[in-house]
């Protein structure tokens, strides 16, 4: 109960579906934002550790101990408990969902076992924050954050980073971080990104020298029964390649958004615009296609484990759209996940019965928030990939404030 209290002091209780479009980016963003102003998650965090730098690693071996492994150890030494604790009461999937785990030890990395992996591939400003938080609702969920947040504003559509970002996820995915300093030196001074990790960043804040250790990311991660990944900048024509590794038996969803609502979305985080991958309509539309394209091979190669999501269907009926997701991964749909939704899709600002409307508004903001014109040039770099996604164009600019954009919709094999 205590941990799930923490997890919801950490994740932010109150934070509401609709505020997701506004602090998600600040994580999805960079760099740029060293001392980010308004860092919404844990504030006493801030406070707490507002310069990690003044307090150096302890890294000299004194009187015979190391005592960075010593901390390390002790902090092992917790918790099997707390994740056994967590996992009371749990309905393994004992063969549902073609997964064999009926006990604990079957899951976990460090007793020869084989974690629930489950990622979410998709693109800035698409609802993945949210995705991502409704997956780390679960119990003893270890959550990979954009892995990939040092490759800075750009997509991962080939060579020659496609390499490198793939040996970066499989090496996580694998909970094996020791070619990982470059991933793990990147969360210094950038706390976003750990934190959307409970279990990670409550050791982290207690222990700051040996968070930016290897040994001890590996030794963690390897304790943790599910493994959930968020990837924002890997296409998916290059993370395929991740559901063709058998050893990790990866489960994959493609969320897809309505491409004027991304870019609106975009619009407004400064560590967008620079970037054309980020703000060009032709380059994300252009994505949206090739994701399409690739879609289609994937849903008829690995039908159980490869499946697709538009957000607008997300936030429309969260509930429904969440059990799937979670029988799709292999997840026992635990209370604290409908919990997670209780909190986060219907509560409002001291409305209650017209809340749910706020929250399946949270995708359809750009209707009202675009000019008609920004709408028009939106569209005509993107007629492809709104067709192939079942999204309907806008004629002007009364229909655009009016109309429905989205087609009841199944994507076509
Ligand atoms: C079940 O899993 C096995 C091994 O992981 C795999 O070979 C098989 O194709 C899967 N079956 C289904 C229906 O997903
Ligand atoms: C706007 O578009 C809608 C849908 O095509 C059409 O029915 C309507 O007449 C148009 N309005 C104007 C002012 O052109």
């Amino acid at each position: 109960m205590s941990k799930r209290a923490s997890f919801y002091g950490l994740i932010g209780v109150g934070i509401f579906f609709t505020l997701y479009s506004t602090f998600n980016v600040n994580y999805e963003g960079h760099s740029v934002r060293k001392t980010e102003p308004t860092f919404p998650i844990p504030q006493q965090s801030e406070q707490k550790s507002p310069r990690w730098e003044d307090k150096p690693q302890i890294t000299t071996v004194e009187r015979g101990i190391d005592p960075v492994s010593k901390t390390i150890e002790q902090i092992m030494s917790e918790q099997p408990e707390l994740i056994s604790n967590a996992m009371e009461d749990y309905q393994y999937p004992n063969g549902k969902y073609n997964i064999s785990a009926s006990k604990l030890e079957d899951l976990v990395m460090e007793q020869n076992g084989r974690p629930v992996r489950s990622l979410i591939v998709t693109t800035w400003r698409s609802g993945s924050t949210f995705l991502g938080d409704i997956l780390n609702a679960h119990p003893a969920n270890y959550y990979h954050y954009e892995p990939l947040l040092a490759f800075d504003i750009v997509q991962v559509r080939g060579p020659p980073l496609a390499a490198k970002a793939l040996k970066w996820v499989k090496d996580l995915l694998n909970c094996d971080y020791q070619d990982l300093d470059e991933y793990v030196n990147y969360g210094r001074d950038r706390p976003w990104a750990f934190i959307h990790n409970p279990y990670l960043w409550k050791q982290c804040e207690a222990h700051r020298d040996v968070c930016y250790n290897p040994k001890f990311h590996s030794s963690l991660c390897r304790l943790f029964p599910f493994q959930s990944m968020k990837l924002v900048r890997l296409r998916l024509r290059i993370a395929q390649e991740l559901l063709a590794d058998e050893k990790l038996a990866i489960r994959m969803v493609l969320l897809v958004r309505d491409p004027r609502g991304i870019l609106q979305s975009r619009k407004h985080r400064d560590f967008c615009p620079p970037s054309p991958d980020c703000s060009d309509p032709a380059l994300t539309c252009a994505d949206l296609v090739s994701d399409y394209k690739v879609a289609v091979e994937l849903l008829k190669k690995y039908p159980t484990r490869f499946k697709v999501i538009r957000y607008e269907d997300l936030s429309l009926d969260p509930y429904k759209h969440a059990e799937e997701l979670y029988k799709f991964y292999g997840l026992f749909f635990h209370p604290e996940t409908k919990k997670f939704l209780d909190t986060h899709t219907k509560a409002s600002k001291g409305g209650v019965s017209s809340t749910f409307r706020d929250s399946a508004a949270a995708p359809f903001h750009w209707k009202t928030e675009l000019e008609f014109g920004e709408v028009e040039e939106i569209q005509e770099s993107c007629a492809t990939a709104m067709k192939y996604w079942g999204y309907v164009p806008a004629m002007n600019a009364t229909h655009q404030k009016e109309f429905n954009p989205v087609t009841s919709y199944v994507l076509e094999l």
